[in-house]
């Protein structure tokens, strides 16, 4: 194999084999493009269903405090990620760049926001998200071992490590099997849900529709309490966004990626909409509250005692969501490597299997210490704002580009009044919080701004100490050559 010398300190040379030529161009190596429309559409809606619709709808009704505004909130938060996501349509086949918000931030806004994107995302953001659905997962699992009683907690830890290295192992062997394995936990995900459908519409052909009397009774009208059934539901309807991250990875990404977002989203919202029907045929506002998860409630009163159903496909469709959130995650790792924000390390891929190893392996890494402290859900709410901050900057963006690109070549224009008004909700989402808990949102702003020094000192390379350029260096020579991994080419 030829060889190139490599520059990486001054005075230091090393000898380098050259990047082998994959995908027949370019000197080094490329992700390729595995995702077709089908996975297209289980990476969004493997990873938007996930634990939210079996467990948010209690969070939703106390919120909305009577069964119409409960389907009216569900109802707004489709709406909402559609709004999103057909705007990201637009930014996804305009830049054909990997890594969602942070690409469209970076070619609209510029270097610096991006960065702050990518720091808070790839430290907190993605890992917690990875490691919340993760937690979900083994609750599920354990439930039918534990009947009645909560299973201990180093158990249930031990089971979301082993579901966070399950998926890191097929991610890294290889990106066909990890779309592979998300296409077929999303089926089994779709069959539990459409039972429950059909339990639902079954249940109101047989004239079982008392509970819908008085629908509007006792409607919350605080809207800051509202607002908290729209977060419970938000959650459930996050992921949305998740296929932009890949969007170098997806087949004809001008037809499929339009595609695959026009069919998911809608999908998805009209499926929580009849899930949550089914919820409230069956069971009585009461019986909601009372719950501890609704879906097997509902399955111990129309199926009878059935104890590990409804457990084992809410474990299915967990551990696919999980899959679906790393996979995306990993993807924003890689590009704001390339990108020369994060450690070159990180952009590098296994030179044979073709996978972006470093990225998944310390986003796994990081979710896996979101599990040791016992409440990490607290971080989780205290960045809710900050996700809603990247998303409403993100929808800036789009307007900005039109105003300051307006030649960019767009295959699809969004109508403008869509990105205003998710401009508006995003700011809503983001102040509404700030109202209610400042201190845990200022912790959050706080961790934000701490990445500003950090762009300057590493990113930008002022004061940045030699010993630490050089120690960076000698790692990513080290890491690179135990585990194969070849330089990729730049977008
Ligand atoms: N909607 C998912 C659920 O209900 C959570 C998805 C979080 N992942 C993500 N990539 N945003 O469990």
């Amino acid at each position: 194999m030829a060889e190139e010398f490599k520059e990486i300190g001054p005075g230091v040379e090393i000898r380098e084999p050259t990047k082998e030529k994959k995908d027949g161009e370019g000197g080094g190596l490329k992700l390729k493009r595995e995702v077709g429309l089908i996975s297209g559409i289980t990476l969004i809606i493997g990873t938007m269903i996930g634990s939210g619709i079996f467990i948010s709808p209690k969070g939703v009704l106390l919120g909305s405090g009577s069964i119409g505004l409960t389907l009216l909130v569900w109802a707004g938060c489709g709406l909402i990620a559609l709004g999103g996501s057909i705007s990201y349509v637009e930014l996804g086949t305009s830049i054909r760049m990997s890594g969602a918000e942070y690409a469209y931030i970076l070619k609209g806004m510029g270097e610096l926001p991006a960065f702050l994107f990518a720091w808070t995302s790839v430290i907190i953001l993605k890992p917690s998200s990875v490691a919340a659905i993760a937690v979900a997962f083994a609750e599920y699992a354990t439930q039918p071992f534990f009947p009645g009683c909560t299973p201990p907690a180093p158990i249930m830890k031990l089971l979301a490590v082993f579901c966070i290295a399950i998926i890191l192992g097929v991610n890294c062997y290889s990106v066909r099997w990890a779309t592979k394995l998300q296409d077929i936990f999303t089926a089994a995900k779709l069959v539990a849900v459409f039972g429950l459908v059909i339990i639902g519409i079954a249940e109101l052909a047989r004239g079982n529709t008392k509970n819908y009397a008085n629908s509007w009774e006792g409607s919350e009208t605080n809207v800051g309490v509202v607002a908290l059934a729209f977060y419970q539901g938000l959650w459930a309807y996050d992921g949305w966004n998740n296929l932009n991250f890949a969007t170098e990875e997806v087949k004809k990404p001008e037809k499929n990626l339009p595609r695959a977002i026009l069919i998911g989203i809608p999908l998805v919202t009209v499926i929580y909409i009849l899930v949550n029907i089914c919820y409230f045929t069956v069971l009585t506002r009461q019986d909601i509250l009372d719950s501890a998860a609704v879906a097997s409630t509902v399955a111990a009163r129309v199926i009878g005692n059935v104890p590990w159903l409804v457990p084992m496909f809410v474990a299915f469709s967990t551990f696919g969501a999980c899959n679906g959130s790393a996979f995306g995650g990993c993807r924003l790792n890689f590009v704001a490597a390339r990108e020369g924000h994060l450690p070159r390390l990180m952009s590098m891929i296994h030179r044979t299997r073709l996978t972006p190893m470093p990225a998944m392996i310390f986003q796994c890494f990081v979710a896996i210490l979101f599990l040791i402290p016992s409440d990490f859900e607290t971080l989780i709410n205290y960045f809710s704002f900050a996700a809603w901050l990247f998303y409403g900057a993100t929808f800036i963006t789009l307007l900005l580009l039109r105003w300051k690109q307006p030649d960019l070549h767009r295959p699809f224009k969004v109508w403008i009044i869509i990105p205003i008004l998710m401009v508006l909700i995003s700011a809503y989402l983001v102040i509404a919080p700030i109202v209610q808990a400042p201190t845990d949102s200022l912790i959050a702003a706080a961790f934000i701004a701490v990445g500003i020094p950090l762009y300057f000192v590493f990113i930008k390379g002022y004061y940045a100490p030699q010993f630490m350029i050089d120690a960076t260096e000698s790692a990513t020579l080290y890491f690179q050559r135990l585990c194969l991994l070849g330089e990729t080419e730049t977008s």
